[in-house]
């Protein structure tokens, strides 16, 4: 599997990576060979000679939970399965497993972790790894999550082997969304693995792995929270750790809770509090209820190793950094410019400044994802205005070209267009040296589309010459 290497920076690429690791040097020396596509940046990069770094008082401490997927297969077919597998039982022909040697790129991250949390993105038991991996936490918390089919018997003796904490069983009850798929057969052998954990920690005499049990709720399965909660409780579960099922089509939001939020919201909190009262942990996130808006759980604190293992994402949602690991140490990486703008864009708590997919996300405001994931009826398409304009900015029609991105910022539903029109407008008013209009729209175009490499260059640029680095 190649695409770990693909897209290595090229010079271009290279220089802008500089800059956002703050190694402004570097990316000068490598601009002197660039051939005038990043004339912006250059001349840009010439003004900020001796003008303090932007947002130097963001950086934070590691990452305290680090996740690493380790399989990418799975053969038990969820229809809401969120990393792909509800209609396949492989991701890709030749690359099953995370490999030993790709693990412990990830070391230096897990040493300074205090929790290690090993998930998919296919069934983390598939992994012929995962015992080798488990060990490598060195004893602190580890949580391994399953849907629990492959468990046997002796690969719970390997587990314990292994110094695991805590095994965590994905079980929704009965759903047709969800693990199973609504078979009572499924649910059966689920609970007779649970109950196998616990009887062979007896026969062994060990405290762990402690069990707990994470459910996705969604509309087929809340009223089966009381129940979930008792069943926990009866397998001496230490913890019943809820979330939301994301729709990923209209099938399965028909299923949502996000039809009708507000009714569903009450009945969980409900719920949440008769198992609490009752002596078991159950917990929505950090939370013992689901609110209407919430910080981030994750920002600051975790990193995601997914699929492309230089490219780990800061949370479950689907923010992407601009900015892939290389060789770097990670106190660089995690402090580099991106980075350090996410927290200023947390920090502040407003809508307005948070990235567009944060402002919209289920943990954050679940109201306004619900609102989001609603059917609805845009026929825009963004695309064939947005080559168009691409066409008349070549030809040196610029106004008309604007019309274009204007149109695309005020009619698509789709932040990522939008992030890429705000962008042209930014860098139009760059080479009118209109600094700070340019510095706003930069900001527009990072708010709505986060990956953006180049309009991060120029923003974190235009921060220093305007003095805009300052908490
Ligand atoms: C993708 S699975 C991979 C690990 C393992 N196969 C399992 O099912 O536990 C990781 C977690 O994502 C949850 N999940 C899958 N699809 C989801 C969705 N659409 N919304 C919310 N959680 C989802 C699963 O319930 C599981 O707890
Ligand atoms: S068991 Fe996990 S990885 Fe497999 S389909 Fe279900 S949610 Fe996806």
């Amino acid at each position: 599997m190649e695409f770990e290497k693909r897209d290595w920076p090229d010079l271009q690429n290279k220089a802008l990576r500089a800059i956002l690791v703050d190694d402004l040097e570097q990316a000068k020396r490598l601009l002197k060979q660039d051939d005038g596509a990043l004339s912006g940046i250059s001349e840009l990069l010439g003004k900020v000679i001796d003008k303090p770094l932007p947002l130097q008082n963001l950086t934070a401490q590691l990452p305290q939970e680090i996740t690493t997927a380790v399989s990418y297969t799975c053969g038990i077919g969820c229809q809401m399965c969120s990393s792909g597998f509800a209609d396949r039982t492989s991701k890709f022909d030749d690359y099953k497993y995370v490999s030993p040697e790709q693990f412990d790129e990830v070391l230096p991250w897990i040493d300074t972790a205090s929790l290690v949390v090993y998930v998919g993105t296919g069934e983390t038991l598939d992994s012929p790894h995962i015992y080798d991996f488990v060990k490598k936490a060195k004893g602190k918390p580890t949580t391994l999550t399953t849907s629990g089919v492959p468990l046997t018997k002796e690969k719970v003796k390997r587990l314990i082997d292994s110094n695991l904490t805590t095994i965590c069983f994905s079980f929704d009850g009965i759903t047709s969304a969800g693990h199973g798929s609504g078979s009572e057969k499924y649910s059966k052998t689920i609970l007779n693995r649970i109950d196998m954990v616990q009887a062979t920690k007896k026969e062994l005499g060990v405290e762990r792995p402690h069990i707990m049990i994470n459910m996705v709720l969604n509309n087929e399965n809340v009223d089966q929270l009381d129940e979930m909660v008792d069943l926990a409780l009866s397998k001496n579960a230490i913890l019943l750790l809820l979330s939301i099922m994301t729709p990923l089509n209209d099938d399965l939001y028909k299923k949502s809770i996000f039809t009708d939020f507000k009714y569903y919201q009450t009945k969980i909190n409900r719920s949440i509090e008769r198992g609490n009262k009752k002596g078991l942990q159950v917990k929505f996130g950090n939370a013992n209820e689901i609110k209407n808006s919430q910080p981030c759980s994750s920002v600051d604190r975790m990193l995601a190793f997914n699929e492309d293992r230089y490219h780990p994402s800061v949370c479950c949602g689907p923010i992407k950094m601009p900015i892939k690991i290389r060789d770097e140490s990670p106190d660089t990486y995690w402090n580099s410019f991106p980075f350090r703008y996410f927290r200023h864009m947390h920090d502040q708590g407003e809508s307005e400044s948070l990235p567009s997919a944060c402002d919209t996300c289920w943990e954050m405001h679940p109201l306004k994802f619900a609102k989001k994931m609603q059917p609805r009826q845009n026929t825009f398409e963004a695309y064939p205005l947005y080559l168009e304009a691409g066409k008349l900015k070549k030809n040196n029609q610029w106004e008309k070209a604007e019309k274009n991105y204007k149109t695309i910022i005020d009619k698509s539903g789709d932040p990522t267009w939008k992030g890429r029109a705000y962008f042209h407008l930014a860098e139009q008013k760059v080479r009118k040296k209109k600094y700070p209009e340019a510095y706003e729209l930069f900001q527009q175009t990072v708010k709505n589309y986060y990956e953006h490499q180049l309009a991060f260059a120029y923003l974190y640029l235009l921060m220093m010459i305007l003095g805009e680095n300052q908490e």
